[in-house]
């Protein structure tokens, strides 16, 4: 049975919710039945595509990353993030845009940062029918604009607009929040005050539930690793042993071997 979004909410309080990216088929098959949530990040842009952050990616990437994950899931629940600047403008693109990854991409959700700012554009596009995970804390959209990578809430003063966000955005029908690099004492608050489910990211074990960046955790992303990273593999390691060993064989002439070859039979083979 697919994951619905009142699955989801009945988690809280009952057993953490799993979440982790993904951008492809490939993929999304082999995490589908593993996690509760797939969230087709735009953290693509950096790792699939090699952006230097978030900023650049489109739509149109966003929808082909979608697809394909749509393609290779049978159970998990889908969230995709809303690119920068397709839900900024006004509330009709930011429904058209929406509509697009639901209705052409086959996504469940989408995914939105910003907090009581954002709280109106949440309620249309909720009262249009579409499930919202909001996002608060870091916000990598905007992050490099403003502050940078910074830790949130720190101070009383960011304790109570981060709570009041989360409030805020509760209220507007947002079915879920991701906090980003939020401070474990109020990601605690935060959850506990909530009846929706909180969705952590370097905020800490109090959170309902947690989401990591897939090329992360698996070690594939050697740019850089937030301390909140934690490497449950090292693929990139394995991946270059695995290239030298294809290199070598190739080079020597031990691939491809007879198994990988085919052959003509002998008496089409004399008559020609
Ligand atoms: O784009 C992304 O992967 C995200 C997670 C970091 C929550 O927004």
């Amino acid at each position: 049975m697919k994951i619905t979004v009142d699955y989801i909410k009945g988690l809280k309080g009952k057993k953490k919710i799993v979440a982790i990216t993904a951008y492809d088929y490939t993929t999304a098959t082999l995490i589908d039945e593993l996690v509760d949530i797939i969230l087709v990040g735009d953290s693509g842009g950096m790792v699939m595509l090699g952006y230097d952050n978030t900023i650049p990616v489109s739509m149109d990437e966003m929808l082909l990353f979608c697809k394909g994950v749509a393609k290779g899931r049978k159970r998990a629940m889908i969230v995709a993030d809303m690119p920068f600047m397709s839900y900024h403008i006004d509330d009709t693109s930011t429904l058209k845009n929406a509509f697009k990854l639901v209705k052409y991409a086959n996504v469940d959700a989408v995914k939105i940062e910003g907090g009581k700012e954002m709280s109106d554009r949440i309620k249309r596009l909720v009262d249009a029918g579409i499930p919202v995970m909001a996002h608060i804390g870091l916000k990598p959209q905007t992050a490099t604009l403003w502050h940078g990578y910074k830790v949130h809430g720190l101070t009383k003063d960011s304790a109570l607009k981060l709570l009041e966000d989360a409030k805020a955005l509760e209220d507007a029908g947002a079915f879920s929040i991701v906090l980003e690099q939020v401070t474990y004492e109020v990601a605690k608050m935060i959850s506990e005050r909530l009846s929706i489910p909180t969705i952590g990211i370097g905020s800490g074990n109090a959170c309902d539930g947690q989401i990591i960046v897939i090329h992360d955790m698996l070690g594939l992303y050697e740019k850089f690793k937030p301390r909140f990273v934690k490497r449950y593999a090292e693929l990139a390691s394995i991946i270059r042993d695995a290239i030298k060993l294809y290199a070598e064989d190739v080079i020597n002439g031990k691939f491809p071997a007879d198994e990988h070859t085919f052959h003509m039979s002998e008496e089409e083979y004399k008559s020609l």
